[in-house]
C-alpha cells in the first residue's frame, strides 16, 4: 500500500512511542539525518522524507525565490502536504501521531517552522537547528502543549541572529515553551548543538 501523499523517505523502526522527522537542508536527502536522529534518541522511530523542490538539483523542502526570500504560496502548500504525509506514515507503520518530534537543519528547520505555524497539531515538540522565520500565520495557533529548542550560530553568515529571535518570540506569543541557544559557530551544525538537543530532548516525556 502506497502512502497518500508520499514523499521519497526512509523509515526506521524504533522501540519507544517517539518518532523524530527528520528534514534535511538544501541539497541534502533522506539519507542525511539518520545518523543525527539516532544521536539524539538511540530508541526513537525515525521518518526522514526527501524534499521535493529542486533548486539546481538540490532537493529542498519549499521554492525561494532568492536565499531568505520565500515562495509563500509554495511553501503553505508544501507544508499541508508534509503535514498529511506524517499523518498518512503515523497510520502506516503504526506510529503514535501524537508524539511526532521534528529535527530539521536549515531548510528543514523552516518547513518545521511552518509546519509548527500552520499544522500545529501534527507535532509535539521541535528541535529547530540554524532556523528563521519561515511565514507569519494569518491565525495564530495554539502551541501552548509544543515544546520547541531553536538553536542559533552567532556568526551564521545566512541567517541573522535577530530572525531566530523572532520565531521564538512568535512561538512563545503563540504558547510554546521555547529554549533557545546561541552557539559560536557559522551556518554549519556543531556537536555542542547536538549534545544541547540531546540533553533537552532526554527531558520531554
Ligand atoms: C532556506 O531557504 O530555507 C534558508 O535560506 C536556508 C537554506 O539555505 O536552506
Amino acid at each position: 500500500m502506497r502512502l497518500q501523499p508520499d514523499f521519497i523517505h526512509e523509515f526506521v523502526p524504533g522501540n519507544s512511542d517517539r518518532t523524530l522527522l527528520l528534514l534535511h537542508g538544501t541539497g541534502g536527502n533522506e539519507r542525511d539525518l539518520i545518523p543525527l536522529g539516532r544521536q539524539l534518541d538511540p530508541r526513537a522511530a525515525l521518518l526522514s522524507p526527501r524534499g521535493k523542490v529542486l533548486e539546481n538539483g538540490m532537493p529542498r523542502f519549499f521554492r525561494r525565490l532568492a536565499e531568505g526570500v520565500f515562495d509563500l504560496e509554495d511553501l503553505k502548500k508544501r507544508t499541508n502536504e508534509l503535514a498529511d504525509f506524517v499523518a498518512a506514515a503515523a497510520q502506516h507503520y503504526g506510529f503514535a501521531g501524537d508524539k511526532v518530534v521534528a529535527v530539521g537543519y536549515s531548510n528543514g528547520a523552516n518547513i518545521a517552522a511552518s509546519m509548527l505555524l500552520l499544522r500545529p497539531e501534527v507535532l509535539s515538540a521541535a528541535i529547530l537547528f540554524r532556523a528563521m522565520v519561515p511565514l507569519v500565520p494569518d491565525t495564530q495557533p495554539n502551541l501552548s502543549s509544543v515544546r520547541v529548542w531553536i538553536s542559533a550560530g552567532t556568526n551564521d553568515p545566512i541567517i541573522p541572529a535577530s530572525e531566530t529571535k523572532r520565531l521564538a518570540e512568535i512561538s512563545r506569543n503563540a504558547g510554546a515553551d521555547v529554549t533557545m541557544r546561541y552557539f559560536p559557530a557559522g551556518h554549519e551544525l556543531t556537536p555542542p548543538d547536538v549534545e544541547g538537543a540531546r540533553e533537552w530532548l532526554m527531558t520531554l516525556e
